[in-house]
């Protein structure tokens, strides 16, 4: 007798590899998929009539910050309100583990949470942490360079001593046996920016035989950008490792028009090295306050300031001119802060979006009173904005890039797909009124167009209400290739 745990019933399946959709039932049982069809003769603890809406495997958020939301605020809601059903932390070179603070806490690993958040000093004691938090949503985490630089080095401006290198090298190699995905670098922000190639490569070295890849926020995302292209790419061929740009863009006024440049040399590269890249559909930008990037010609606007609460939400060329100062000053006075860039052209997003290599990844900033909307609402906007009402792709391709195509980048086995002894992480929707809801005035409201979604087979959310279950678990590197 053919019995399962759920059976969602009626579905339009679009299994994440890129297929068309078709029309089926599909039977979970402990945690996994385990039939795909006309079902009609299956016996069912729970029936769920999808009634022809989608139901896609579950998305996958390659990009996030989300390193300690998930063990302290472990519903997940801005995530899992979007069918996010998989989170990966430790981008952009900053991470909660490896972690050993001796003051202040770095920038940009300030994003993260304030001093007392990080308390794993080791990567085996943050995975321990994330299984006992029991989050909604699974987890897997990269080593960031800037957390191990923090740990092992007396100050940031400066290239590491071969002892520091070699101390670096054996934390990260400790963290890869305990279930690190790899390493990720953050080498645009000021206590990266002086570590030279060849201290990268150096890192990168153990993520070879361990069968991990490299993550990194490039050098820089402006004018040079071809340069820092090729400088991951280098990295990528001396360690001998599958290379993952984050957060792909032309930002800067000077850079726009730039997408379709970029897009080819990174086809080029594409020919001889595994590389790939994810995106975020907004094209504005969002991280701490980079004195870097602040002139006249982009909106920047505040989302929270240590010394001046007050002027959260307000643009710092206001703020400049009610202190009547320059914008660098203004700048200056406001940190530590965070905030909003306007930086990219919609046309070089799109067309970022819309490279077949491209994977969704939110960049979300959970910790900030004031994120940008991508936080809640960065999946929803690919499906409604992009994909339904714009048409940059068929729905089909739309999922892969959120689901299958990211798992096959990852490393994350049995994910990604809805496929027969695949784990049951799953989305239904409905593909006519999917959207977005969270803007850059309003950011942190839970998309619409969402009927439910499952994490390893249990139910965590219905009609855009939690249900309270949460099974999410830790997600140990098995092997990317
Ligand atoms: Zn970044
Ligand atoms: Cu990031």
């Amino acid at each position: 007798m053919n019995r399962c745990d759920t059976l969602i019933a009626n579905a339009q399946v679009v299994d994440g590899t890129g297929e068309p959709a078709r029309r089926a039932d599909v039977a979970v049982r402990d945690g996994r998929i385990v039939a795909i069809g006309s079902l009609r003769d299956w016996t069912s603890a729970e029936v769920v009539d999808a009634g022809d809406k989608v139901l896609s495997a579950g998305f996958i958020d390659v990009h996030t910050h989300d390193d300690i939301s998930v063990i302290r605020t472990p519903e997940m809601w801005p995530k899992l309100s979007q069918g996010v059903t998989t989170v990966i932390v430790g981008n952009c070179g900053i991470s909660a583990a490896p972690v050993r603070l001796r003051g202040e806490v770095p920038d940009p690993m300030n994003l993260l949470g304030r001093r007392e958040d990080f308390s794993y000093p080791t990567f085996a004691a943050y995975r321990d942490a994330v299984e006992r938090a029991s989050p909604a949503v699974n987890v897997a985490a990269l080593v960031g360079h800037t957390a191990l630089r923090s740990n092992h080095m007396n100050s940031f401006d400066r290239a590491a001593t071969s002892r520091e290198i070699e101390a670096m090298r054996a934390e990260l190699s400790e963290s890869l046996a305990a279930g690190a995905l790899g390493l990720s670098t953050g080498l645009a922000y000021a206590n990266a920016f002086s570590a030279p190639t060849e201290e990268v490569v150096a890192l990168a070295e153990p993520l070879h035989s361990a069968g991990a890849l490299y993550a990194t926020h490039m050098r820089t995302e402006h004018v040079a950008i071809r340069s820092a292209i090729d400088e991951a790419v280098r990295v990528g061929h001396e360690a001998r490792v599958p290379v993952a740009i984050s957060h792909l863009k032309c930002a800067g006024r000077e850079n726009w028009g730039r997408s379709a440049e970029v897009l080819a040399a990174l086809d080029d590269a594409r020919a001889s090295s595994a590389i790939g890249w994810d995106c975020y559909p907004y094209s504005a930008s969002s991280s701490t306050l980079d004195l870097g990037q602040v002139n006249e010609s982009i909106e920047i606007i505040i989302t929270w300031s240590d010394p001046h609460p007050e002027v959260a939400g307000s643009s710092l060329a206001a703020i400049a001119r009610e202190w009547n100062a320059t914008l660098i000053d203004t700048a200056r006075r406001l940190q530590p802060a965070g905030a909003i860039y306007h930086s990219m052209s919609e046309q070089d997003m799109t067309r970022i979006l819309r490279h077949p290599t491209t994977v969704i990844g939110s960049d979300g900033l959970p910790n900030d009173p004031r994120p940008h909307p991508r936080l809640w609402g960065a999946f929803p906007r690919v499906l409604g904005r992009y994909c339904r009402d714009e048409k940059l792709f068929p729905l089909t391709e739309a999922v892969h890039k959120m689901t299958g195509l990211s798992a096959r980048r990852f490393g994350l086995v049995e994910r990604g797909e809805i496929r027969e002894g695949f784990w049951a992480d799953l989305v239904l929707f409905d593909a006519a009124t999917i959207r977005d809801v969270a803007t850059y005035a309003d950011p942190m409201r839970a998309a619409e167009g969402i009927a439910a979604v499952w994490v390893n087979g249990v139910c965590a959310s219905r009609d855009q209400v939690p249900t309270g279950d949460r099974a999410g678990r830790f997600l140990p590197r098995r092997h990317v290739g």
